[in-house]
């Protein structure tokens, strides 16, 4: 079975491009390489054996995101990963934001309803849940505003999948709510690339032991949370690739109840960033220079999901712990500087 692969080079998108080749899928890639580059395909090949075709095309370009789909219609399905992803460059660049992560969206459905490639799954985020008043938040919990322009292209996106849904009851959609990704590929072969300086906790923990960076600082400990500092959902990048294999295959065995569901890929363990450096400090040996500062704007003091959705309907489990998570991130860390990425 094939299935398209969009923003397969990214951070998610290889880690699902392994898990999809070892579960017997045949996967076609495409990636404009404006946020990664064809490194994650030599760690795909690494991993799997396998080469996978490889399209650099903007999904930006209605014209050619048709044409690549025509020529893979038979596909069983598109899992969409394509879209840029930093709350903080959402913020400065709002348009650039609803530009290339809507005009992308709405050219790949336009080829779906023209070609009836029948599955489609798509990257969502725990974002659009904003402040929620209730945890863990489950996919009923309401959806408040937006906290950034990032957050918000993923609550539209989510709303144009659902009125397309309803439109076409035989296409079937499934929208994934990530919390947040961390980790690596064990074999280390694969991992994130961050450009620039990194936004995300991890990544600044582990370029902060490596040396790149000079310091972490942790973003408020005056938070109404038990150690004062934010709480978050940490799950291994692994345990969310899975999550898709799973979802093509309930959607390839008709086993979903209607033709758009949801569902949150979290862990379930609410985590504080002082637990998370604890846990970098144990499994890594190093010892982390860091400090506490202001809080950060836009950050929520908590939030972790309710999983029982993937995990009775999807059948998911999470394989890896924090300290795993932890321990393949620093692993990824070295292998970077090894390889001078
Ligand atoms: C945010 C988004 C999430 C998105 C992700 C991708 C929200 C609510 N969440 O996650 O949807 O997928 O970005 O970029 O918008 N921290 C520090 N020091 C640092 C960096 C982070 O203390 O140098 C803290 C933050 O305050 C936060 C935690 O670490 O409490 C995690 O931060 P981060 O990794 O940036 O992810 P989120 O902001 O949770």
């Amino acid at each position: 079975m094939k299935v398209i692969v969009t923003g397969g080079t990214g951070y998610i998108g290889s880690h699902t491009i392994v898990d999809l080749i070892q579960h017997g899928f045949d996967v076609v890639c495409i990636d404009n390489l404006s946020r990664s580059s064809t490194y994650a395909l030599a760690g795909i090949e690494k991993i799997t054996g396998k080469t996978i075709p490889f399209y650099r095309i903007d999904l930006c370009d209605a014209n050619a995101t048709h044409d690549v789909l025509s020529a893979h219609q038979d596909a069983v399905g598109i899992i969409h990963f394509a879209a840029l992803k930093s709350v903080p460059e959402s913020v400065a660049a709002p348009l650039l934001y609803y530009k290339n992560n809507l005009e992308s969206l709405v050219n790949i459905l336009e080829s779906i309803e023209k070609l009836g490639i029948p599955n489609f799954v798509f990257s969502s985020s725990c974002s659009v849940y904003g402040n929620a008043d209730v945890l863990p938040v489950t996919e009923n919990t309401p959806i408040k505003n937006a906290e950034s322009p990032y957050a918000h292209t993923k609550q539209i996106g989510e709303d144009i999948i659902r009125n397309f849904s309803k439109r076409y009851p035989a296409q079937a959609s499934i929208l994934l709510r990530y919390f947040n990704p961390i980790g690596a590929h064990p074999s280390a072969h694969i991992g994130e690339i961050p450009i620039d300086k990194p936004n995300n906790l991890v990544p600044y923990i582990t370029q902060t032991a490596i040396g790149k960076l000079e310091q972490l600082c942790v973003y408020g400990n005056d938070y109404n949370t038990r150690d004062g500092s934010c709480i978050r959902d940490y799950i291994h990048v692994c345990d969310i690739a899975h999550a898709h294999t799973l979802a093509l295959q309930y959607l390839v065995n008709k086993r979903n109840d209607s033709n758009c569901e949801v569902f949150n890929l979290g862990s379930g363990i609410g985590v504080s960033v002082k637990e998370a450096i604890d846990a970098f400090e144990k499994v890594s040996l190093q010892k982390l220079n860091y400090v506490i500062g202001e809080r950060r704007a836009g950050d929520v003091a908590a939030v972790y999901a309710d999983n029982t959705n993937a995990t009775t309907q999807l059948g998911w489990q999470c394989q890896y712990s924090l300290d795993d998570a932890m321990l393949s991130a620093w692993n990824w860390e070295k292998k970077m500087q090894e390889l001078q990425l």
